[in-house]
């Protein structure tokens, strides 16, 4: 079937598709040592999208990576017609990689009536036979139906930290539920960690933030999340640490899904420096208290 093409054990190849970021693509060269390749990609006049894979040397396997932001829906289907295209020219997928998930947010029917979103975009991949995926830093790492592939979810907010250099004394979570994330940071520090208390409106999407009873006062604090939207969730955290007496307070979040007008909420809440990971092309220019690090030297350990 494919006589015009050669086919070679090209082991080591990561196939980046077009939610991934430039800088994290070369990241990818420079820390992996592997080629990066991207599949022709166009639109048709209804503006379903069309992908091909023209490999020169068609490999054996590959690893596949995707984020799932701007343009949610049509990332995820990208991400759908390249497993599928690489399945037929009999390319092993030995990880998919997905560096922002769309739609892992909704890991509850909070309200009667809705889906479980993460539940369907992690069904939708199980359609594919995947052995292994690996996230990072998703919204719900722990997944509560059979989804028949290992999945590996890397939290990258140490290597940030240390990357940014910073001075701190304490972790905190935004809320309980994100307990997990500033433990495994705090624990990689070797410094305490808390969690805030943060209550939102399920149905206005307001959101409040008390900072208990913690004792911050005089300390340098870093508020670890997985996502900044609208950055009403951080602006408040640093609001409440702020009032509670804390020196310095730095976050450090893994996807920055961030407007201009998120830029001013967060400025406007005093927040000392904000380190994002660079899991997603940024489309605005970010002021100077916002450092962008890169991961790829993490995710490459990861994929080794
Ligand atoms: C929520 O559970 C997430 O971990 C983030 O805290 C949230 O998505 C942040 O959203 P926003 O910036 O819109 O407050």
């Amino acid at each position: 079937m494919f006589s015009g093409i050669e086919i070679a054990k090209v082991l080591g190849m990561i196939v980046c598709l077009s939610g991934t970021p430039k800088s994290l693509k070369e990241g990818f060269i420079r820390e992996c040592g592997v080629e990066v390749y991207t599949p022709f990609k166009k639109y048709f006049p209804d503006e379903e999208q069309y992908l091909r894979f023209d490999f020169k040397l068609v490999p054996e396997k590959v690893a596949v990576v995707q984020s799932m932001y701007p343009e949610q829906d049509r990332k995820v289907v990208e991400l759908y017609l390249a497993l599928e295209a690489l399945s037929g020219l009999g390319v092993e997928v030995s990880e998919v990689v997905i560096l922002y998930a769309a739609y892992a947010r909704q890991d509850k029917r909070f309200l009667i009536g809705e889906p479980i979103s993460v539940k369907a975009l992690y069904q939708g991949l199980k359609l594919f036979g995947l052995n292994k995926v690996i996230t990072l830093d998703v919204h719900t790492p722990l997944p509560f139906i059979d989804i028949g592939f290992h999945l590996v979810n890397i939290i990258p907010h140490s290597y940030m930290l240390s990357r940014a250099k910073l001075k701190i004394d304490l972790v905190l979570a935004p809320d309980k539920g994100a307990m997990y994330r500033a433990e495994k940071v705090a624990k990689d520090m070797d410094v305490t960690y808390d969690y805030l208390d943060k209550y939102r409106d399920r149905v206005t999407g307001d959101v409040k933030i008390d900072a208990k009873v913690l004792d911050v006062v005089g300390k340098n604090v870093v508020i670890v999340d997985d996502i900044i939207s609208t950055g009403r969730t951080l602006a408040k955290a640093v609001e409440a640490l702020y009032r509670a007496g804390a020196n310095k307070v730095y976050a450090a979040v893994t996807h920055a899904l961030v407007s201009s007008e998120t830029i001013t909420i967060l400025s406007r809440s005093g927040i000392e420096k904000l380190l994002i990971a660079n899991t997603i092309e940024q489309r605005i220019e970010l002021p100077e208290w916002i450092q962008v690090i890169d991961v790829s030297k993490t995710l490459c350990e990861a994929l080794k």
